[in-house]
């Protein structure tokens, strides 16, 4: 476990591919990968550091029914990735759970950089909390707990976020979406998780909440003449746009 600093074996921890194979079963992965190919697209990505391996091992050593809930490691690659090719310095997280993805996009961003998370949940936050003192990224990230609609509708109305990755309660997520796209800049960027729904989203009949959400997120996205964007195929699903 991460107190406040990483631990002395952290840095040849992150080296180690055993510890990536640890990351790939924890996590929740490419879903129509099978399990190998994920492993060899895992170990030919760059690898999760120490404090992110750490961070996924605790999360489902303490939360074993929640752990899927938390993106995989080329899906924080990639967003790390991203964040810092289009320079970003503000951002918001909708959904934050134990930190994982925050950690991922609060690297990404310039040296003055903040990125505000939204959650309801006090419990998983707080090993959040811990993981970015670890990861030296605390004074980058401001948690906001709460019903994210409230926050999201507290920040200033004008286009000067960066970027903002939505993956909170799937019901929620058309709403997200109208809030956060007004106060994303030009060029700036929204990530969206689980826009697969595990492969349910072409299921006619399912009648599940989360699905049906996620399907009218995804029939509204598409429709927003003010983004263009792209479904990617990695996690379950990551809906990238680009606001015009
Ligand atoms: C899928 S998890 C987020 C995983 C996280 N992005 C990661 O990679 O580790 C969803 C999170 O959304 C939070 N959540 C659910 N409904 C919410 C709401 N209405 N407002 C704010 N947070 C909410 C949950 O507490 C949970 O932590």
């Amino acid at each position: 476990m991460v107190g406040n600093a990483p631990g002395p074996g952290a840095e040849a921890a992150a080296s180690d591919r055993s510890d990536l194979w640890l990351a790939c079963r924890v996590t929740l992965r490419s879903e129509q990968l099978s399990r190998e190919l994920h492993e060899y697209l895992v170990q030919h990505s760059s690898a999760p550091d120490a404090v992110l391996t750490e961070l996924a091992a605790e999360t489902a050593a303490t939360y074993p029914r929640h752990a899927q809930m938390q993106i995989g490691p080329e899906q924080g690659t990639f967003i790390t990735m991203l964040t810092r090719l289009i320079g970003a310095r503000r951002a918001v997280e909708i959904g934050t759970f134990t930190g994982y993805s925050a950690i991922c996009i609060a690297r990404g961003l310039a040296e003055d950089g903040l990125l505000t998370c939204c959650d309801v949940s006090d419990e998983w936050t707080s090993m959040a909390r811990r993981y970015w003192q670890a990861a030296g990224l605390a004074d980058r990230i401001q948690l906001r707990l709460g019903p994210a609609e409230q926050t999201v509708r507290s920040l200033p109305e004008s286009p000067e976020f960066d970027l903002a990755f939505i993956d909170a309660d799937k019901t929620g997520y058309v709403g997200y979406w109208d809030q956060m796209v007004p106060r994303i800049r030009a060029g700036g960027i929204i990530l969206v998780d689980n826009t697969l729904s595990h492969g349910h989203v072409i299921e006619a009949a399912s009648r599940d909440a989360g699905v049906q959400g996620i399907r009218a997120f995804n029939d509204h996205a598409v429709a927003d003449q003010r983004v263009e964007l792209v479904l990617l195929p990695i996690g379950d699903g990551l809906t990238l746009a680009r606001k015009r």
